[in-house]
């Protein structure tokens, strides 16, 4: 099963090698746009950038809200790529698409990923609009067998069982607390544990209960497969979750969600969330 879709090194090598040969941009930092995010990237100064379907190798992205290209430039000096735009599993990606770039960067030199998503919220004390440092993440389609990194191991890119303690850097968490604090908007940053579920559909209310009960602060349909390749390849990662929605956990609570809905509360705060991934790239030790 896993032969069809299996990605090798020479694939990866080849799409970097075709990035390398397009951009004198040489990335450190690498930075995944989430649902309605993407602004960032039109920040980035002298840009080059590649709709993903004129790169080599690339997957092409299906959803509403994802502009679906690579961007390479600088933020604040630091040379950065930036994808606007990702992939999911209910695009009916394989995993190991869905992944391929955070290998690709990899190769291209990058050793910073920095993740954002939109997100709904289970816990009591958030609110629609926050925040979300992410400290942890609960993987469930990975705990249910669904892992990039099922198959053969590539050790060129890491160990067979790699370890996802302390996945999310603990100094690039801190430095984005006192970045808030400085920027005044520590009422609504929080710090929580991310949940990946497949989607494409939203929780039933028992989904979110179970969730909610497993320790479960904010959910989303991304993220957790593209860290726990970064993790494997020894990246330091950085991931936020712009909390766009509440999760009902009561059959009496009226509040549905949908899809618009995510994206205009993302694009209400994205704006804040370009501005807090600015300053963090900005205080960041590289280059
Ligand atoms: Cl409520 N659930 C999931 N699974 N993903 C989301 C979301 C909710 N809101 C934004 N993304």
């Amino acid at each position: 099963m896993y032969s069809k879709d299996q990605i090798s090194h020479e694939d990866y090598q080849k799409t970097a090698d075709w990035l390398l040969s397009q951009t004198q941009h040489r990335p450190k930092i690498a930075i995944i746009c989430g649902s309605g995010l993407g602004l960032l990237a039109d920040v980035l100064q002298c840009q080059d950038s590649f709709k993903y379907s004129e790169i080599p190798g690339f997957p092409h992205s299906t959803v509403q809200g994802h502009a679906g290209r690579l961007v390479f430039g600088e933020l604040k000096g630091k040379t950065c790529v930036c994808m606007q735009g990702r992939f999911h599993i209910y695009e009916g990606h394989s995993l190991s698409k869905v992944t391929f770039p955070v290998r690709v960067f990899k190769l291209l030199g990058v050793e910073t990923l920095i993740v954002t998503n939109a997100a709904g919220y289970l816990a009591d004390s958030y609110h629609c609009g926050d925040i979300m440092i992410i400290r942890d993440h609960i993987n469930i389609p990975g705990l249910a067998g669904l892992n990039p990194l099922n198959g053969p191991n590539d050790e060129k890119f890491g160990p067979r069982f790699p370890s996802m303690s302390g996945a999310y850097d603990k100094d690039l968490r801190n430095l984005a607390f006192d970045i808030c604090k400085n920027m005044g908007m520590s009422q609504f940053v929080q710090e929580g544990v991310y949940c990946m579920v497949g989607g494409p559909n939203f929780e039933s209310i028992a989904e979110a209960r179970l969730l909610h009960r497993l320790g479960a602060d904010a959910v989303g349909m991304s993220t957790a497969p593209e860290v726990v390749v970064a993790k494997h390849c020894d990246m330091r990662v950085f991931g936020l979750s712009l909390i766009t929605n509440k999760i009902a956990r009561s059959y009496g609570d009226s509040s549905a969600v949908n899809h618009q809905s995510v994206l205009e509360m993302s694009e209400k705060r994205a704006a804040v969330l370009q501005e807090l991934v600015t300053e963090l790239v900005n205080h960041m030790d590289v280059n």
